[in-house]
C-alpha cells in the first residue's frame, strides 16, 4: 500500500530551517507510525539559491520565488523560519488565506501582529502554530494553551534569552565585566554580530508579549512591555547582590493583577534559593503559577538549530494529526478577554539601590527621611568603608513600593548635597 504523504514548504533555510529539514529526516523512519503519514518538504524559499544548494538532498526544491509555493495546491503546510516582519507577514497571511496551515518561529512578527495572523487562520479554519517563537525548544505555548487551560494563571515569568543569561552567568561565576562577557559570548557564537536585540532586552520583550497574551487570554503586544537591558549591570552589582543572598538575572515577567496585566523585562535580583537562580549559561526556563497547578517550571534550550527545530516539527506533526482527523483550526486565538496593561509606574516592586553618600553623621537619617516621604521602606542595608572620593557606599534593598513613588524618591535623593552619586537601581523579584 502506498504511504500517505503531506507536502510542506520551508520559508528560510538558515539556522532553524536547516534544523527543521534535519529533524524531519531524523524522524523519517517512524513518522508514519507516529502521525499516520509522512511529511515531505517539496519547496524551500531562500534568497540565495547557491548558498542553500548544499543544505538539501535535491537542490531543485529550492526557489527564490514565493509564487512557486503559494500557487502550489499540493503544499498543505508552510513553515515560516525566515524571520523579520515583511515579507514574512504577507507570506503567512497569503498562505492562511489559501487554506494552507502555517508554523512560525517568528517572535518579532507575532509579538506585534499575532492577532491579525490568528484572525486570518480562524477565517480559513487553518492552524497557525508558533511553539518555537518563545524559548526555542522548551514546550511552553502548548502547555499554556492546553495542559494548563484548567487554571487561572497569575504569573508567567522566567529567563527567556540565552545570550544574556550566558553573559550574566560569566559575570557572576567568573567576576567578568559586561563587555568582556559579551565579547566571550560573541566569540563562542552565542551572541549575534549585532547583539542589540538580546542585550537591550528586546528579544525577551517580544517573548513576554506572546507569553502574557497566551497565559492571560488577553492580547499584550510588544509596545505594552516595559523593557530594560543588562548593559549597565556591573560585576560590583553582582557581588553586592550575592552578599545579600541574591543572583542577578534578566527576567521577563508577566503578572495578572486585579488592576491589570504587568509585563516587563529587566535585570532583577532573585533569591539564590529560587529555582531560576540556578538556570545558568545559555539555558532558558519559564516559571508558571496557576490557581490549580500551583508552581510549574519548564527548563531547556531556548535557542539553537535542533532545539528550535524540535518545537517547529512538533507543531508540524500536530497539524498533520489535525488534517487527518479533519479538525484543523481547533485551537486558535485564545485571547477572549480585554484586560488593561498597567503602566510601569503603577506596578509595585522591591528595589536594590547602590549609592555614594557623604561619610558623616546623619546622612542615613536624611536618606530614610526622603524614603519615608514616598513610602519606601528599607528591608536590608549594607554600608561599606570610605571610598577614594571620601564617600561611603551604601547598598539598600527596599520593601515593595509603587514604582512611581520610588522614582520620585530617587530624584529627590539625587538632589540632596549629601548624596554624591546614585550608582544603580535594580528591581528585586518577589511576589
Ligand atoms: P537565519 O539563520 O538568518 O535564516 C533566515 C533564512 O531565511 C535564510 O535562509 C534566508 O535566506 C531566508 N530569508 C530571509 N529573508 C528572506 C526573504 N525575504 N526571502 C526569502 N528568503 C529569506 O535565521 P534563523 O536563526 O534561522 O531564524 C529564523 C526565525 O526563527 C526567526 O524568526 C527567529 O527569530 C526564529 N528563531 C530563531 C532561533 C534560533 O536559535 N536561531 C530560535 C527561536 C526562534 P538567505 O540566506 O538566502 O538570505
Ligand atoms: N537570541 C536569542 C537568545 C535566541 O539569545 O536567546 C533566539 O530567540
Amino acid at each position: 500500500m502506498e504511504e500517505k504523504v503531506i507536502n510542506a514548504a520551508l520559508l528560510g533555510l538558515g539556522t532553524v530551517g536547516t534544523g527543521v529539514y534535519k529533524v524531519l529526516k531524523m524522524q523519517e523512519d517512524e513518522m508514519t507510525a507516529k502521525i499516520g503519514c509522512k511529511v515531505r518538504i517539496t519547496r524551500v524559499l531562500v534568497r540565495n539559491l547557491e548558498k542553500a544548494a548544499a543544505k538539501v538532498d535535491d537542490p531543485s526544491i529550492l526557489t527564490n520565488n514565493w509564487e512557486d509555493i503559494i500557487t502550489d495546491s499540493s503544499i498543505k503546510i508552510v513553515i515560516e523560519v525566515m524571520g523579520g516582519i515583511n515579507p514574512a507577514q504577507t507570506y503567512i497571511t497569503e498562505a492562511l488565506k489559501a487554506g494552507k496551515h502555517v508554523v512560525s518561529a517568528n517572535k518579532d512578527l507575532i509579538a506585534v501582529n499575532g492577532k491579525e495572523l490568528l484572525d486570518a487562520a480562524e477565517a480559513s479554519h487553518s492552524d497557525f502554530l508558533f511553539e518555537a517563537a518563545v524559548a526555542g525548544g522548551i514546550p511552553i505555548i502548548r502547555p499554556l494553551k492546553q495542559c494548563l487551560a484548567g487554571n487561572h494563571l497569575s504569573e508567567v515569568m522566567g529567563i527567556v534569552n540565552g545570550t544574556t543569561n550566558f553573559i550574566l552567568t560569566k559575570m557572576s561565576q567568573e567576576g567578568m565585566e559586561f563587555q568582556d562577557a559579551l565579547a566571550l559570548a560573541t566569540k563562542l557564537g552565542y551572541a549575534e554580530a549585532d547583539p542589540t536585540a538580546d542585550i537591550d532586552g528586546l528579544d525577551a520583550g517580544r517573548k513576554v508579549a506572546i507569553l502574557a497574551s497566551v497565559a492571560f487570554n488577553s492580547r499584550v503586544v510588544f509596545d505594552d512591555v516595559y523593557i530594560e537591558g543588562i548593559t549597565k549591570i556591573s560585576a560590583k552589582d553582582i557581588r553586592y547582590a550575592k552578599e545579600m543572598g541574591c543572583t542577578i538575572k534578566l527576567l521577563g515577567v508577566a503578572r495578572n493583577t486585579d488592576e491589570g496585566i504587568e509585563a516587563y523585562v529587566c535585570p532583577m535580583l532573585i533569591p539564590s534559593t529560587h529555582p531560576l537562580a540556578t538556570v545558568n549559561d545559555s539555558y532558558n526556563a519559564v516559571f508558571v503559577n496557576g490557581d490549580a497547578v500551583e508552581d510549574a517550571m519548564f527548563f531547556g534550550r531556548g535557542a539553537g538549530q535542533l532545539p528550535t527545530a524540535s518545537a517547529v516539527v512538533g507543531d508540524v506533526f500536530d497539524i498533520v494529526r489535525n488534517i487527518q482527523a479533519d479538525c484543523s483550526g481547533r485551537i486558535g486565538c485564545t485571547c477572549y478577554k480585554n484586560l488593561p496593561v498597567k503602566k510601569m509606574e503603577n506596578a509595585h516592586s522591591r528595589f536594590f539601590l547602590r549609592l555614594h553618600v557623604e561619610d558623616r553623621c546623619g546622612v542615613l537619617a536624611e536618606m530614610t527621611e526622603v524614603f519615608a516621604k514616598y513610602h519606601v521602606s528599607v528591608a536590608q542595608i549594607i554600608q561599606r568603608d570610605t571610598l577614594d572620593d571620601g564617600c561611603a557606599e551604601v547598598v539598600v534593598i527596599t520593601a515593595k513600593v509603587r514604582e512611581g513613588d520610588f522614582k520620585t524618591a530617587i530624584e529627590e535623593l539625587s538632589n540632596r548635597s549629601s548624596v554624591k552619586k546614585i550608582s544603580r537601581t535594580i528591581r528585586v523579584y518577589g511576589k
